[in-house]
């Protein structure tokens, strides 16, 4: 063949894209019901944005971003993440106001040239929330408990929460002196990365992936053991509402995650069974950027997801995407005469927002039926010469096998009722 997808990114097609539209609906849902409101910013952004926001010393800016010169000879990039560029639209666009909360959330693609396997891309999607305004650890709460909500909701059970946090320009210093302090020895051994790391950024250290450096990391004191007063206040409050809420969570004293502007709590939601790609959804509280950025001092906190690991995650616990996009209602019109009914019932029915279909070849009733059954809908409408007389039709349940006849005048406030209850 000619042309095919370059490696890293994948062509959705439509039996895949059934999860895709489940999740991406479920959670749209969801976060109208915890009152966020939708932004959609572009694709690219100049450079910089990601070099100052992510961190100069990071795999994302250091190894993984598509950059390149526009016409005009300006440093462009791929987005390889969603939070730098909320924060520059809301100051942008001033849509931040002070004394307020600004809850936001955005999905779509993401770059990062990573080196491609399962469940990691370099085209990506993620879905994603970030909050402005609050230092409220009831904000950092109530976020993880949102990613709980979402990845339950889904259908997901066997996830882990892991809450930690990385401090704050008062404390991360010290934190640093003890890292490069316990790794002064073995400095000479550590990966080309981290050598560097040990100098301008220590803490990255801590997220290397390479097997010899992770043995050095054993080495160095957790993180918690160097909270100072406030950030140690504040995690403990967290784990507090967490508790409240009935969350689940491990502390994990080494969460630094892989972008530099977060402080104080980070937490991730970690699908063991998926291996070194494990994590489905990382985030935390960033209280800095939007200063850095040139605005206010505003604290805030997010998360993003990642709609390939989710969709894994939910093909390993056995969901089909014919339970998840399955339809309500298939119509069979039995002669000629009927299909006319029948197609026009089709579109009230589907006006009333019920998911319904039918074969509009005028097929047999037997291929009909079959076609019924491999949807695996909840009810057949069959609609035949002496239904259409006597201006009813016949609702058939597909578990039970029952059927009944309904006036046509009352189907659709009859569909309504049982698919209600
Ligand atoms: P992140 O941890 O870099 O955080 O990415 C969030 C999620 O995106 C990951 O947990 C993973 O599910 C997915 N993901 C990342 N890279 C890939 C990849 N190459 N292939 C497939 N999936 C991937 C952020 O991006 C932050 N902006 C999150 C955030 C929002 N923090 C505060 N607000």
């Amino acid at each position: 063949m000619k042309y095919q997808s370059l490696r890293g990114t994948n062509d959705i097609l439509p039996e895949e894209s059934k999860y895709w539209r489940y999740v991406e609906e479920k959670v749209a849902d969801i976060f109208s019901v915890f009152g966020y409101q939708e932004i959609r910013t572009p694709i690219f952004e100049m450079t910089e944005l990601f070099v100052r926001s992510i961190g100069q010393t990071t795999d994302i800016v250091n190894k993984e971003m598509y950059t390149f010169p526009d016409k005009k000879g300006r440093s462009i990039t791929l987005r390889p993440e969603g939070t730098a560029p909320v924060v520059r639209a809301c100051l942008q666009n001033q849509l931040y106001q002070k004394d307020e909360i600004l809850k936001l959330y955005y999905k779509g693609p993401f770059f990062r040239y990573e080196r491609p396997q399962a469940g990691r891309e370099r085209q990506f999607h993620q879905f994603g929330v970030e909050v402005f305004g609050s230092m409220n650890p009831s904000i950092d709460a109530e976020i993880i408990y949102l990613g709980n909500f979402i990845l339950k909701t889904l259908g997901l059970k066997n996830f882990e929460i892991l809450l930690g946090s990385v401090g704050c320009p008062v404390c991360r210093p010290k934190y640093e002196k003890a890292i490069t302090s316990a790794l002064k020895e073995c400095c000479s051994e550590l990966c080309e990365d981290c050598k560097i790391r040990y100098n301008k950024n220590p803490l990255r250290i801590l997220d290397c992936k390479n097997e010899d450096c992770r043995k050095y990391i054993d080495k160095i004191p957790p993180l918690s053991e160097y909270l100072c007063g406030d950030c140690k206040k504040h995690l403990e409050a967290v784990e507090k509402l967490l508790t409240l809420l009935e969350l689940d969570y491990k502390l994990s004293p080494y969460l630094v995650r892989g972008l530099d502007y977060y402080t104080h709590t980070t937490f991730e939601f970690v699908y063991p069974s998926l291996a070194a790609q494990a994590t489905l959804i990382g985030g935390g509280r960033y209280n800095n950027l939007v200063k850095e950025f040139g605005g206010q001092h505003v604290p805030a906190c997010g998360f993003a997801g990642g709609m390939e690991r989710i969709i894994t995650a939910l093909k390993n616990e056995g969901r089909k995407p014919s339970q998840l996009d399955a339809l309500d209602i298939f119509i069979i019109p039995v002669g000629d005469n009927c299909f006319k009914t029948a197609f026009k019932l089709l579109q009230e029915i589907r006006a009333e927002g019920i998911p319904s279909d039918m074969d509009y070849r005028q097929s047999s009733f037997k291929s009909q039926m079959r076609r019924a059954d491999k949807l695996q809908v909840l009810y057949t409408i069959i609609i035949g010469e002496d239904e259409l007389s006597d201006a009813v039709v016949k609702l058939k349940e597909m578990r039970t096998g029952n059927e009944e006849n309904i006036k046509l005048s009352n189907i659709i406030d009859e569909l309504k009722k049982r698919l209600h209850s």
